[in-house]
């Protein structure tokens, strides 16, 4: 158990394979097509991934069917969703489910492992709860700036634990938190939440996370991220809803 009573994640899901484990066959595996995900605003393709005897499903959504976004000119979805991948790497929270940026059947794009969720689970109750994993994820999105976080986005599993995706519209310079996760505004971090934080300023300032951002992001995306993880240490609490644009996304589900 952990600081903040969640079990730790035993780092196996729905496919049975563990992240890294994952991570090489979303990087090496032959992609397959099966279907396009009709709730999905972009390209967004159900496919299944084989390498050397395994084989699990993923998403990829390709950068060719991405919509462009007057608010995120530069870059693309997918090198984001990639980043905040990286970011929950680095916060050893197992967030964002394994993530890679590759070549598939409609050109380059990201690839992530496909979660199966637990149906009995009520999301209307989950995003309202005081879940020790949305406490987390509450963090995460504040450092990567996620300007998308609706319940529609957290895929709860059966054993407890709560993963979130579609992080396309993270990591913009100015701030746009965006979240149906307000339950902790104003309240102090956990201790957990700050050890973790102090991690990932030093891992940003000269470790693996920084060189993977610069490669992923523009010099002001990943500068303002490290502000950001600055600014949370130094006030030590949740952030609060700004006043200057909408703090929920539309629709919240
Ligand atoms: N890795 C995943 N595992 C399981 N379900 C997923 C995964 N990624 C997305 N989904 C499901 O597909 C829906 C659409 O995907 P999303 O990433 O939100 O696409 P878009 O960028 O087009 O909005 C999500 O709301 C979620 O229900
Ligand atoms: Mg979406």
């Amino acid at each position: 158990m952990t600081a903040e009573g969640e079990p730790t994640p035993g780092g196996v899901d729905g496919s049975g394979l563990d992240d890294e484990a994952a991570m090489r066959l979303l990087r090496d595996g032959k992609l397959d097509v099966a279907g396009r995900l009709v709730e999905a605003t972009n390209m967004t393709l159900y496919c299944s991934i084989r390498h050397g005897g395994q084989v699990a499903a993923c998403v990829y959504k390709p950068v060719r069917g991405e919509r462009p976004l007057w608010d995120f000119p530069d870059g693309t979805l997918a090198a984001r969703e990639v980043a905040a991948y990286e970011v929950a790497a680095a916060t050893g929270w197992r967030i964002v489910p394994p993530t890679v940026y590759r070549d598939g059947p409609f050109g380059p794009g990201m690839v992530q492992l496909w979660i199966d969720t637990d149906p009995e689970t009520d999301l209307l109750a989950l995003v309202r709860s005081r879940h020790p994993g949305l406490r987390r994820m509450a963090v995460f999105d504040a450092v990567v700036n996620n300007a998308d976080r609706k319940g529609g986005h957290l895929l709860p599993l059966e054993d407890g634990h709560v993963y979130g995706v579609d992080h396309g519209v993270c990591f913009s310079a100015d701030d746009k938190l965006r979240t149906v996760l307000w339950q902790w505004r104003g309240k102090q971090l956990s201790r957990d939440a700050v050890t973790m934080l102090t991690g990932l300023e030093r891992d940003l300032e000269r470790g693996r996370l920084g060189r993977r951002l610069r490669e992923l992001l523009t010099p002001a995306e990943v500068e303002a991220t490290w502000e950001r993880v600055r600014r949370l240490i130094q006030t030590g609490i949740h952030p609060y809803p700004s006043e200057d644009w909408p703090a929920i996304p539309w629709p919240p589900i």
